[in-house]
């Protein structure tokens, strides 16, 4: 194996700091236990003068390397040797700006992009994350995976472990899966346990089963995964001609992407190839708010690294003494105990972040409204939408700012929700179907109608 000294893994928690070669898979820090980052010696390293010097790739995209929308951006993801690079075509992603979704939220037109993540190969976000995690594991030889999932996690492993030949066992809260996620593990071939419990259950299970079976961990807790979710940023950035937008919009579940996105900026940022780091705004379902709770509520902050656990701990115990369980329609983000919070929280630091709650409702009305004019997605990212309305109307968000908002998976992955929206007229822009009988007058007249 060849391990690059560029790279290295480190303990996120000041006080610990240790750090570890990228030859090892970990998934927490084996002294403390807290999570790990990959860090780089930078002057090992060829970067880009300039972020737009990266637009030559553009021109070599027959090599898969440069085609990929990951690697494209392999100068700031470098912890492997090419040859063990894992890509499938991940990251061709559409950055649209929308005038249509920007008059909902009360933005002047030009303001509001979409970043569409549900154009990757298993139409989410993930793939971004699986492709730089799989290299890590055909680096370290492994042989067998596994990730606890609301959905996309483990459509995604199960395809980037099938393309590269690993066994994929995925662990799924019974019931709390959205269809056309559970059928594409099963169609990839993943070994697909329904865990009686949510999903927070099935990420404890996994991390212990990890561990006593020697399987490789592809959740958010794997650092490596979190490397290639930086991209979504670098491809805003590009988006906007290598310009940085005032702010950043995402979902907020287990919190892995609002961590890689914060720790991609605070690079950008270290290297001087940006001045300033979006603001970010995470938003959460009302029914899995940990997020906001301990934020907004319990005023949790980063606090350079000495996070306050007691805070986090007691409302923790809180939630089993109450036998919570979280509930919200947007089942990706279905989420009381995101394992990356305290990533997270360095991402709110770095980006002078907010937090915000949005019902299903809300949810659902975003969603119509988003794939009425143009790009369909999936519950939990239309809460990016529904989370902007709030911050327009607090006055947060101006109507002149330029917003990104990252749509994190396709509309077909959750088919019978927006069925359901339109059919049982559940929302302001429910479109249900019209029955109608098999004559050919009575079509038009309803037609017209
Ligand atoms: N949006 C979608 C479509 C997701 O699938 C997820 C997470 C999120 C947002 C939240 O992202 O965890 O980085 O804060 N889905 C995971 C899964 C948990 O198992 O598929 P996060």
């Amino acid at each position: 194996m060849t391990v690059l000294d560029a790279a290295y893994q480190q303990c996120i928690n000041p006080d610990c700091a240790a750090q570890f070669d990228c030859g090892q898979s970990m998934f927490k820090c084996p002294k403390c236990g807290d999570l790990l980052d990959i860090r780089y010696n930078w002057d090992k390293i060829e970067l880009p003068r300039k972020l737009s010097d990266l637009s030559k790739r553009w021109a070599t995209r027959n090599n898969k390397l440069d085609f990929s929308g990951v690697w494209r951006f392999r100068n700031f993801i470098n912890f492997c040797d090419d040859k063990f690079k894992v890509t499938i075509g991940e990251g061709q992603t559409i950055f649209q700006q929308n005038d249509g979704v920007a008059g909902y939220v009360d933005m002047k037109p030009g303001c509001l992009h979409l970043q569409y993540e549900g154009m990757n190969p298993s139409g989410s976000f993930k793939d971004n994350g699986m492709s730089a995690a799989f290299s890590h594991a055909l680096m370290v030889g492994a042989k067998s995976c596994a990730c606890a999932s609301t959905g996309n996690t483990s459509a995604s492993m199960a395809l980037y472990g099938h393309s590269c030949g690993l066994k994929c066992i995925v662990f799924i809260g019974s019931g709390r899966i959205a269809y056309g996620k559970l059928s594409q593990a099963l169609e990839y071939g993943a070994q697909t346990l329904q865990i009686q419990g949510d999903f927070d259950d099935c990420m404890k299970q996994v991390q212990d089963v990890c561990l006593q079976l020697g399987l490789y961990l592809l959740n958010s807790l794997n650092p490596f995964r979190l490397e290639g979710q930086k991209t979504i940023m670098y491809r805003i950035i590009e988006g906007l001609g290598w310009e940085v937008p005032d702010w950043i919009i995402v979902p907020g579940g287990n919190l892995g992407n609002s961590s890689s996105f914060g720790k991609a900026f605070l690079e950008l940022k270290e290297l001087g190839l940006i001045k300033k780091a979006p603001r970010m705004a995470i938003i959460n379902a009302t029914g899995a708010d940990t997020l906001t709770q301990l934020v907004n509520n319990k005023k949790l902050t980063w606090n350079n690294g000495k996070i306050n656990k007691k805070v986090v701990n007691e409302f923790y115990a809180d939630l089993t003494a109450k036998k919570f369980s979280p509930h919200t329609c947007a089942s990706a983000i279905e989420i009381s105990r995101p394992v990356n919070l305290s990533k997270c929280l360095r991402a709110i630091d770095v980006c002078n972040g907010v937090v915000r709650a949005v019902t299903d409702e809300e949810i659902c009305d975003a969603k119509a409204v988003i794939g009425r004019y143009g790009l369909g997605c999936e519950p939990a990212s239309a809460a990016t939408i529904a989370g902007l309305k709030h911050l327009r109307a607090e006055g947060i968000v101006g109507a002149n700012e330029r917003v990104a908002c990252v749509l994190t998976g396709h509309v077909l992955k959750d088919p019978n929700l927006t069925v359901n929206y339109h059919k049982d007229k559940k929302g302001q822009f429910s479109n249900p179907p019209i029955e109608a009988p098999n004559n050919l007058d009575e079509i038009i007249k309803l037609i017209r109608s």
